[in-house]
């Protein structure tokens, strides 16, 4: 097709076509306004290409120094805002080429030899998702390491641990914490076992079938950093499979929309946490607003916009399995919807990781490197909260069994001494010991012991308990992987 010809695909694609498109079908069947933010990606899977052209002799040397000079122009053009995007050229792919021409001839008509769109756009979008995993893993491995940051300084700061919304037993600021830091190391760890899947190599495959051009695909491969630990190329082994398949963007959003679960919940428990009925904590101001018409309101939008958002994400998800489900082998044009729900997958769980580790951990200086600007814990709160609900009740009946008393009957008494002391409008600890004794005779002074909130903490030290001495053997661990970070 020579380049006049493509400026005028907005007439017809080829002689076979009899009458042009109309504004509107041009518009809806466009995609260069979103795709184009693939023109990177777009730009290596053709160097890589035609590299390969060249070296198996299908293209002259010359082409390919042409071709070359041709796309870094290209891309000096796309990156300084000079390069014209035209929606008659309908694609990032087709606009890219059709400039190619213009600047290098026919050199420039020649790089398309062995290759589809198809394999194509499926390469584009697996090399620039790539990418994208790398910074989110990275954005994940911060987020982790300032919850740790704010966990180190509160193994001992005690807080009533719910179920049911309701006080059950006191945990450490620091245990509560380190669960949402085990959350995203699994998001880190899906999303790594989700790259390998992505970085494979559909080009190759060209529209459907293969093609007759003798092209070296593990050479491509190897160009584009398709490998395996190993240093084995990947390639995506069935044309069919690898011009149609989106299993790794519904994978990557998949993960993408669990992450933003995880943070949905903190998310949860952070805008419970600094209501006024807790005063747990407090978070900076940058990340509240206050209401037009109410003067005392400081509103956590923040965290409540990432609650929000996770709805949109989950929705990216239903759309792209939706998108796939009725599409026989092997490319369609549906798969074109697939771009949009994906970078706004990315945008969005970009922004918000960043966002939160800020929140969390304070903005770094990067003249001093310190942070300011996190969490604030209000620790007295927390434990007055603790203190409140007899959150060491289970500790009454677990003291009782160490006596020999059966569990289920060391239950039932601590129920009814919770009875009268929530009657009188006391804790359990502050009930005096005849007192205790009348709801059983094994009770004795050391009793006060179980029924502190550190002494209640100290025996829960089961592995991955909450008991201090576990909370810092965790941190340990999350420090050494995470390290360099914290
Ligand atoms: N813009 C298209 C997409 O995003 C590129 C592939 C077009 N292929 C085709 N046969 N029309 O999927």
């Amino acid at each position: 097709m020579s380049h006049n010809q493509l400026d005028a695909k907005s007439q017809a694609w080829s002689a076979l076509f009899t009458e042009p498109m109309s504004e509107l079908v041009q518009r809806y069947t466009a995609s260069v306004f979103f795709d184009r933010r693939l023109w990177k990606a777009d730009i290596q899977g053709s160097l890589a290409h035609a590299e390969m052209l060249a070296a198996q002799g299908i293209i002259s040397a010359q082409d390919w120094v042409d071709i070359q000079r041709g796309l870094q122009q290209i891309a000096q053009e796309i990156e300084s805002g000079t390069f014209e995007w035209k929606l008659a050229l309908e694609d990032v792919h087709l606009n890219i080429e059709a400039r190619l021409t213009q600047l290098v001839g026919d050199a420039g008509k020649r790089l398309h030899t062995g290759r589809s769109r198809n394999d194509q756009v499926a390469t584009d979008v697996r090399l620039w998702l790539r990418d994208e995993i790398d910074g989110l893993v990275a954005l994940l491995r911060e987020l982790q390491a300032a919850l740790v940051r704010v966990a180190d300084e509160h193994v001992e700061t005690i807080l009533p641990g719910f179920t049911h919304l309701q006080v059950a037993q006191p945990v450490s600021l620091a245990h509560h914490l380190l669960a949402y830091v085990e959350m995203l190391a699994r998001d880190e760890e899906r999303m790594l076992e989700v790259r390998r899947r992505v970085n494979r190599l559909p080009l190759g495959s060209a529209a459907l079938a293969g093609t007759t051009y003798p092209l070296d695909r593990e050479r491509v491969a190897r160009t584009l950093g398709m490998v395996d630990e190993r240093g084995e190329p990947q390639l995506c082994l069935n044309s069919l499979d690898a011009v149609s398949d989106r299993d790794f963007a519904i994978e990557f959003t998949a993960a993408a929309a669990l992450i933003m679960v995880h943070i949905s919940r903190l998310s949860e428990e952070l805008i419970v946490w600094m209501s006024q009925n807790f005063g747990f904590i407090r978070i900076a101001d940058r990340f509240t607003t206050g209401s037009s018409i109410m003067p005392q309101k400081k509103n956590p939008d923040v965290p409540e916009l990432a609650r929000g958002k996770t709805g949109r994400v989950v929705g990216h998800l239903m759309a792209l399995l939706t998108l796939m489900k009725g599409q026989p082998l092997a490319y369609n044009k549906d798969n074109q919807e697939d771009k949009e729900p994906l970078f706004d997958t990315v945008d969005t769980l970009r922004d918000t990781l960043r966002i939160f580790v800020d929140m969390i951990g304070g903005e770094r200086d990067p003249a001093t490197g310190q942070r300011s600007g996190g969490l604030t814990v209000n620790r007295t709160a927390m434990e007055a909260a603790a203190r409140k609900g007899f959150a060491t009740a289970t500790d009454l009946a677990d003291y009782l069994v160490k006596k020999g008393v059966p569990f289920r009957d060391a239950h039932e008494t601590v129920a009814a001494a919770v009875r009268v002391a929530s009657e009188r409008g006391v804790d359990l600890s502050e009930l005096p010991l005849p007192e205790l004794q009348r709801f059983h005779p094994a009770i004795e002074a050391d009793v006060y012991d179980v029924l502190s909130l550190q002494g209640s903490l100290a025996a829960r030290a089961t592995v991955g308990g909450t008991a201090p001495v576990q909370v810092r053997a965790q941190l340990q661990r999350h420090r050494q992987r995470l390290a360099g970070l914290v």
